[in-house]
Parts: C-alpha cells; structure tokens; sequence
C-alpha cells in the first residue's frame, strides 16, 4: 500500500525538484513546439537554457537530495532550489528577449546567469558539507581496534 504524503514529505528539496522540473519543460516543451510550428527559431537560446536548467539540472539535484535525505530535510538545500528556480526564470526571459532583438533582456540575463551561479554555488556548498558529514559519521561507526 503507498504510504500517504505527509508535511514533512513536502518540505523535502526533492519533493519542490521533482513537480517544478516538470512544470517548466512543460512550458519549455510548448515553447519549442510553438518555435518548430512558426519556423521563428530566434529564441532558441533561451529555450534551451530553460530546458537544461529548469529540467535536467533541476531533476539531477532532486535526485542528489533524495539519495542524501539529512542534506533532503534541509532548509538550506530548499533555498538552494528556490534561488535555481528563480535563476532558470530571469535567465530564460534575459536571454528570450536579447534573441528577440529587445536589447532590455541584457542587464535580466546578467542578473539572472548571477542567480544560477549563486545556486551551483549553494549546491555545491552541500555537496562539500554532505560528504564530510559522511565521513565523520563513518568514522564514528568504525569499531575500536
Ligand atoms: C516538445 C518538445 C520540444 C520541442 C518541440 C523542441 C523544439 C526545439 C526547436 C525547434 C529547436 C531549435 C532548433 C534549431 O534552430 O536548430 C530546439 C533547440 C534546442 N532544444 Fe528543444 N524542443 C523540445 C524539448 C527539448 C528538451 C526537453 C530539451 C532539453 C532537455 C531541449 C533542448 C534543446 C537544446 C539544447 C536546443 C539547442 C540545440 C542547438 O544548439 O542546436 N529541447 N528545440
């Protein structure tokens, strides 16, 4: 029998991956449809951003996070998520409007691509504190000689 979802469940980084990675190649997947049906591929670009970050990365840290379910619970690796669903956002509208020749998209995709690399920084912040964590709990676990 499944188990039912509980609060804690949705205060899981995994559980925001997972649902958001699938909205935004969603909107991704209709955008490309739309640039194949108008042979205006101009915004390509900010197509494939969204699709890279908002799906593949996005799904790639859920992944990550459900395989380390202390870094999971944690509120930090939930900021991490929010800051890279942001960051895929501005970028994406950044770098829609500098291939649609809307000059104004320039200083949204600088302030967007900043946002993303706060994210991997974050993220990677995690990854450094997980492993080390790990450690020190396998050290505790080994039996005295
Ligand atoms: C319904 C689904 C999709 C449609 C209809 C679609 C459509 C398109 C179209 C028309 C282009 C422009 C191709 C060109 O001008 O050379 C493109 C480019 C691209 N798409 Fe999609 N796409 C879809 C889903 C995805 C997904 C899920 C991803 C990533 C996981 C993705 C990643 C890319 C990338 C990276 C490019 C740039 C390729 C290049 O540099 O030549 N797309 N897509």
């Amino acid at each position: 029998m499944m188990r039912a979802k509980s609060w804690e469940d949705d205060m899981k980084a995994s559980s925001i991956c997972y649902p958001a990675a699938v909205l935004l190649v969603l909107v991704g997947m209709v955008w490309g449809i739309q640039m194949a049906m108008s042979q205006d591929h101009s915004a390509m670009p900010a197509h494939a951003h969204l699709n890279l970050l908002g799906w593949v990365s996005l799904f790639l840290f859920g992944i990550f996070y459900q395989s380390h379910p202390a870094i999971d619970r944690s509120g930090l690796a939930r900021a991490q998520v929010y800051v890279w669903i942001l960051g895929t956002v501005v970028l994406t509208v950044g770098v829609g409007l500098v291939h649609t020749d809307h000059p104004v998209g320039d200083p949204i995709a600088a302030a967007g691509s900043l946002i993303v690399l706060l994210g991997m920084l974050l993220f990677g912040w995690l990854v450094l504190k997980g492993r080390s964590d790990e450690q020190t709990a396998g050290r505790r676990l080994t039996p005295a000689e």
